[in-house]
């Protein structure tokens, strides 16, 4: 899936998010805000790109639907939703990010944080499927099977802009970095009852 390097283990959702349904959709409520949040960082930080303004601008309202879902069902379950989870896998990614330090560096940074963006989107979108395949819940099924969707498309926005936006970078090429280091801190992962646990 997304030419990702490692799939999920079923073992993740059968053995250790079922036990907490609750830790899982506090973490994922803030995953959604985690992903508005940061399409409000790119639009400050891209302001002259105006086809990237307005998609962030709609990504924000369809993230903040996400978070709101999550919520309501976290509320109608008679679960408290928490404080905010730290999120070590998107901590780990974000180590990975080339920082742009003058003109010259601004596209190359901006490519990859367009490419951060679609990484976690990729992953969570495999993540979704794995809970929607194997979660033994059907609103949650179902749930996830929708939102697998919804990340899908979010996934390949952000692809499309880097490769649209990122002139005179090898984006193809930078994807594959990514998509290789990706591999190999996910090996770490898939032992916590958060959605990327
Ligand atoms: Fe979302
Ligand atoms: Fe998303």
């Amino acid at each position: 899936m997304f030419k990702l390097q490692l799939p999920t283990d079923p073992f993740w959702v059968k053995n250790v998010v079922e036990s907490n349904i609750e830790e899982l959709l506090t973490d994922h409520a803030y995953c959604e805000q985690k992903a508005a949040t940061n399409a409000i960082t790119l639009i400050i930080q891209n302001p002259q790109i105006p086809e990237l303004v307005s998609e962030m601008a709609e990504l924000v309202k369809e993230e903040m639907d996400h978070f709101k879902r999550v919520h309501d069902i976290i509320i109608k379950r008679g679960y408290s939703f928490g404080l905010e989870r730290k999120d070590n896998y998107v901590n780990e990614l974000i180590k990975f990010l080339k920082r742009g330090g003058g003109e010259a560096k601004r596209t190359e940074s901006m490519v990859d944080r367009l490419l951060l963006a679609a990484m976690i989107e990729a992953r969570s979108c495999e993540r979704f499927k794995t809970l929607s395949e194997h979660v033994d819940d059907k609103e949650l099924s179902e749930f996830y099977y929708e939102l697998m969707i919804s990340e899908a498309n979010h996934y390949t926005l952000f692809i499309g802009l880097a490769r649209k936006y990122g002139t005179g970078i090898d984006v193809e090429k930078r994807w594959e970095e990514w998509l290789a280091y990706e591999g190999e801190v996910i090996k770490r992962y898939g032992k916590a009852e958060t959605i990327h646990g």
